[in-house]
Parts: structure tokens; C-alpha cells; sequence
């Protein structure tokens, strides 16, 4: 029997409509090339939710994600809805649904590929062989403890990043077996000279990996420390693993060694086989609706979605093969196109021909 798989695609707001599309035609041509069915349903998160039901995750949308087996992201977020004083925010949305999914685990994969390497803003050398993976904790930390918005007066307004050691266990866990499946390096990133929570991030991490993966080589960086050596010496990280406000501030900046935001893609696992996948950038309202969004990041995180949800591993290569090759023909969106502006081997196309030229290696 041919198997079967439920995708829910939340596109979002700004650009995300026109990635998802992308990543959904991509997903539908491999479909057919390795013999299985996907049925996608859309439904609505972020802005446009607050705009179509009053709320940025409708009641609907969560239940429409449980049932399936895996979900799509596009992005959340824009100008629109900026205003501090609304009662809802599309990015509230966004963590609600990593939470209501018990999605603890962001994998964020940076990898380059060689063509780009004029595209990032870093030298050359500095870049040569770089291929390191963060795991992002993401449903704990500071962006979900006690937290108090700033009153009438404006006076004072806080968070709290709290951290307990099951939360800490479990995704130190997740990226010792994925180093251990890698270079079975282990950078964990703290500021344990300064935060308690930080404190227990270390001994536990500490504990976790020698006692139960011996084999990985672990080492402890401050986060400050690792913004600058995330720049100077990036090549010699295999799996990092931070918190969760730690790594998302990380994540941008290692997007940049892939040469552009719009090359990131990740996957947010719990403890079954349902996994949200997501390019890591937002919803770009600079360039939203003008055709010209990078969508690799977002087939990319198509290609994590067959790997980590459907164990369509040979299809998730397939999609990761085929963007190597339209980068390797030249086929460029303006964000790649280099920081010197594109040189004559380089075609800068818009969002649908990227897309279809991926689409193109992809049957051939
Ligand atoms: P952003 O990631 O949207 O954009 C940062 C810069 O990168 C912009 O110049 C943008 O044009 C560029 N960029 C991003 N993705 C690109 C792509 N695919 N192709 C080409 N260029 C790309 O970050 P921001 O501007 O700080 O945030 C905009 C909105 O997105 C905010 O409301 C924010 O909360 C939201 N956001 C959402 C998510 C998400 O949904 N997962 C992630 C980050 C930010
Ligand atoms: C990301 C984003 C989100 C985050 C926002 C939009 C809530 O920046 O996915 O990296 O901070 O997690
Ligand atoms: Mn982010």
C-alpha cells in the first residue's frame, strides 16, 4: 500500500505564504518521484489568525496539528500587530504552538554549501568546513517564566528564566545523540559566572553526558564568548546546545555563515514523531510580496520534515541534493547574489523560479 502522510502548512504572514508554496510544490513533486501520498491542509496562525478568529492560535489550527504528522511553517509576525499594548501578538502564536506540541528541541542546522561561501560576509578561510548543528531548547527558559508586562505607568515590566533539570535532561540528551551520530563534539552554551539558572544548565549538562554518553567530548562556553567565537573559529563546533533565548540570538548569527537568513532551516522535535518545521528567519516585511524571498530555507525544512517526521530519509536527500545543484548552476535569490553583487556565472531569480529550478533537478 502506498503510504500515506497528513501535512498541515501554516504559511503566516509576510513571506511566509510564498516559501511555504515553494516547499509545498517541492514536497509534491518528491512525493510522486518516491511513491507516497501527501495531504496538506492549511490553516491559520499569527496575524492573519488574529485578524480572521481574534487570536494568533485558533483553537482549530492546534487541533489540526495534532492530528497530523508533521506541520509546516512559513513565519509569524509583521508591523501590523507590533503595537505593545494588543492583547494578542502573532509570535505569542508561534510559542503556543511549539508548547501545546511539547516541541522541546529545535534543530538548527547550519551547513554550507561551497558555492555560497562569497556570499557570507565572513572571509573564506574563516568559513572552510563548517558544518555544525544547534539545538535550541524551546519550550522553557526565559520566553516562558513568571513574567510581568510594564503597567499604566510603564514603570517596570520583567521575565524570568527559569529552567528545571528534566527540562535541561531531556534536550542535552536530544544533541549528545545527535553529536554522537556526528563528530561526538559537544559545545554547551551557558553564562554560568553570571545566572543561577545557567548554573544548573552546566552541572546537569555535565551529568547527563558523563554519564550517559561517555563517548562525546564535551566543552562549556559562555555565551558572550561563543557570539565571538561563533565568528572566529566556527568550523571547529560540531553540536551546540543553549537555552532557548541563548539560542535564537545564536541561530541569526550562524545564519550568516551560511551566507543568508533565508539558507536555515529547522525542525522542532518532542518526544514522539511529530515535528513543526520552520526556516529559521521571519516573516522579512521588507521584502514581503515582492517575489524575491529566499525559499531554500523553508524546502529545506520540507527535506527535515520527511527526514525527522515521515522516515522518507532517501527523499529528504533528494530535496537537499537538488538545492545543492541550483546553487551549484548558479541560480541565486538577490539575498545570496554577494555582498559585492553578483558576478556574471550567477542567475538571480525570484522565489517561484528558485523554486522551480529545485523542482527541475528534483524529476530529472
Ligand atoms: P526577519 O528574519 O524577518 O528578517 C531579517 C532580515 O533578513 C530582513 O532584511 C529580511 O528581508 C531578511 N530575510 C529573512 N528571511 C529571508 C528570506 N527567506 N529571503 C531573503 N531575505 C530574508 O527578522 P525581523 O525583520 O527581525 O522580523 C520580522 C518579523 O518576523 C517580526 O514580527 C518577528 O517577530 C517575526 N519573526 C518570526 C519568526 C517565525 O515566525 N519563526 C522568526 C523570526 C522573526
Ligand atoms: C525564531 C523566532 C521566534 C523565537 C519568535 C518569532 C517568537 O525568532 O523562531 O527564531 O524567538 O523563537
Ligand atoms: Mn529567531
Amino acid at each position: 500500500m502506498t503510504p500515506s502522510y497528513r501535512i498541515v502548512l501554516l504559511p503566516g504572514d509576510g513571506i511566509g505564504p510564498e516559501v511555504v508554496e515553494e516547499a509545498r510544490l517541492t514536497l509534491e513533486t518528491v512525493a510522486a518521484r518516491f511513491g507516497f501520498d501527501l495531504q496538506f491542509e492549511t490553516h491559520l496562525l499569527g496575524g492573519c489568525a488574529i485578524e480572521a478568529y481574534g487570536t494568533s492560535l485558533p483553537e482549530s489550527t492546534l487541533a489540526a496539528c495534532r492530528r497530523a504528522d508533521a506541520v509546516l511553517l512559513g513565519a509569524v509576525g509583521g508591523p501590523r500587530w507590533d503595537n505593545p499594548q494588543a492583547p494578542d501578538r502573532p509570535e505569542r502564536g508561534l510559542l503556543a504552538l511549539r508548547k501545546g506540541l511539547s516541541l522541546f528541541a529545535n534543530l538548527r542546522p547550519v551547513r554550507l554549501f561551497p558555492e555560497l561561501l562569497g556570499a557570507s560576509t565572513l572571509k573564506e578561510e574563516v568559513l572552510q568546513g563548517v558544518d555544525l548543528l544547534v539545538v535550541r531548547e524551546l519550550t522553557g527558559g526565559i520566553y516562558f517564566g513568571p513574567r510581568q508586562e510594564a503597567g499604566e505607568d510603564g514603570h517596570e515590566a520583567y521575565d524570568t528564566m527559569v529552567y528545571t533539570r528534566p527540562e535541561i535532561e531531556r534536550v542535552v540528551r536530544v544533541a549528545a545523540q545527535a553529536a554522537r551520530e556526528r563528530r561526538r563534539k559537544l559545545t554547551s552554551v551557558d553564562k554560568a559566572n553570571v545566572l543561577a539558572s545557567s548554573r544548573l544548565w552546566r552541572r546537569v549538562t555535565t551529568e547527563v553526558v558523563t554519564r550517559e554518553f561517555p563517548d562525546i567530548e564535551l566543552e562549556h562556553v559562555l555565551v558572550d564568548a561563543m557570539a565571538m567565537h561563533l565568528i572566529r573559529r566556527p568550523a571547529s563546533f560540531d553540536v551546540i546546545v543553549a537555552e532557548n533565548l541563548f539560542g535564537d540570538i545564536l541561530t541569526d548569527e550562524a545564519a550568516m555563515l551560511a551566507g543568508s537568513m533565508g539558507m536555515l532551516p529547522s525542525a522542532s522535535l518532542g518526544e514522539g514523531t511529530l515535528g513543526l518545521y520552520e526556516p529559521i528567519h521571519g516573516s522579512a516585511p521588507d521584502i514581503a510580496g515582492k517575489g524575491i524571498a529566499n525559499p531554500l530555507a523553508t524546502i529545506l525544512s520540507a527535506a527535515m520534515l520527511l527526514r525527522h517526521s515521515l522516515g522518507q530519509e532517501a527523499a529528504a536527500q533528494a530535496i537537499e541534493t537538488a538545492v545543492a545543484q541550483a546553487l551549484a548552476a548558479g541560480y541565486r535569490t538577490p539575498d545570496l547574489a554577494g555582498v559585492h553583487g553578483p558576478d556574471d556565472r550567477v542567475e538571480v531569480v525570484g522565489t517561484q523560479a528558485m523554486g522551480a529550478v529545485v523542482r527541475q533537478f528534483l524529476s530529472a
